[in-house]
C-alpha cells in the first residue's frame, strides 16, 4: 500500500520524505488553511520539489467550467500535481474532461461505493473514500474501502483506491488489510504507527545496559 501524506505543512512532508516512506501527498483547502502563510500555489510547487509522487491540488469552483480553468492551472504548476475534484454531477464532467486532456484527477468527497464506481468510470485516477468521516457519524467507513477494492478489481478498473480521512493507526492496519492501493495519513498518525511503547522502552534498555557493559570492561581494563 502506498502512503501518502495528508497534509500542507512543509516540514512534516520534508521529515516523511527522509524516512523514505512518502509515496505522494494530499491536499485540500482545509489543510492549506491550517499552514497559510504563503500562496496555496507555492505550497504546492514546494511539495512537488520534495516528492516526485503524486501531489493533490483541490479545486473549490463548483461548476464545470471554473474546475477546468483551476484545474488546468494546478496542472500546469509541476509534472506530478493530480487535480483533485469533488464528487458531484458538475465533478463527474470535469474528470471526464480532465481525463481527454491527460490530466489526472483524485476524486474526493466520496462515501459510497457507488460514488467510486461513477468517478472511476469518468476518469478519475484515485477515488477517495473519507473512512473518518463516516465513522464519524456512526458507520463503518472500511466498508467504502473494500467494497471499492472490490469492484476495481472485479472489473479490473483503471483506477486506485485511496483511503482518506484516517484518523488513527488501526485505520492504516485495516486498509491495508481492505486491499487499499493508497492511504492518505495525517503526520500524527504516521507518528503513532512508528512508536510501540515495547519498543521505545526497548531502546532505553538496550542503551542502558551498553553503557553498563561498557562501563564495566573499562574498569576491567
Ligand atoms: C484527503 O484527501 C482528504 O481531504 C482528507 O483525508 C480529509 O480528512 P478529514 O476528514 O480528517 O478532514
Amino acid at each position: 500500500m502506498k502512503i501518502f501524506l495528508d497534509t500542507a505543512d512543509i516540514d512534516e512532508i520534508r521529515t516523511a520524505a527522509r524516512w523514505g516512506i512518502l509515496d505522494g501527498v494530499t491536499t485540500n483547502p482545509t489543510l492549506y488553511a491550517k499552514v497559510g502563510g504563503t500562496s496555496y500555489d507555492a505550497i504546492l510547487q514546494e511539495i512537488c520539489k520534495i516528492t516526485p509522487g503524486p501531489v493533490s491540488a483541490e479545486v473549490v469552483a463548483e461548476d464545470v467550467d471554473g474546475m477546468l480553468e483551476e484545474g488546468r492551472h494546478f496542472a500546469k504548476l509541476a509534472p506530478n500535481i493530480v487535480v483533485k475534484v469533488p464528487m458531484s454531477e458538475e465533478g463527474l464532467e470535469a474528470m471526464s474532461r480532465f481525463a481527454d486532456e491527460g490530466i489526472k484527477t483524485n476524486c474526493t468527497l466520496i462515501f459510497t461505493a457507488n460514488q467510486g464506481l461513477l468517478a472511476a468510470k469518468a476518469g478519475a485516477s484515485l477515488l477517495s473514500p473519507f473512512v473518518g468521516r463516516l465513522d464519524d457519524i456512526n458507520q463503518d467507513g472500511m466498508i467504502v474501502i473494500r467494497e471499492l477494492v472490490d469492484i476495481v478489481t472485479i472489473h479490473e478498473l483503471d483506477t486506485e483506491v485511496l483511503a482518506a480521512s484516517i484518523r488513527t493507526p488501526f485505520h492504516m492496519t485495516q486498509a491495508a488489510l481492505a486491499g487499499s492501493h493508497v492511504a492518505t495519513v495525517p503526520f500524527k498518525v504516521l507518528q503513532q504507527m512508528v512508536h510501540h511503547p515495547l519498543t521505545d522502552k526497548g531502546i532505553v534498555q538496550f542503551k542502558k545496559d551498553w553503557e553498563g557493559a561498557r562501563a564495566a570492561a573499562a574498569a576491567k581494563a
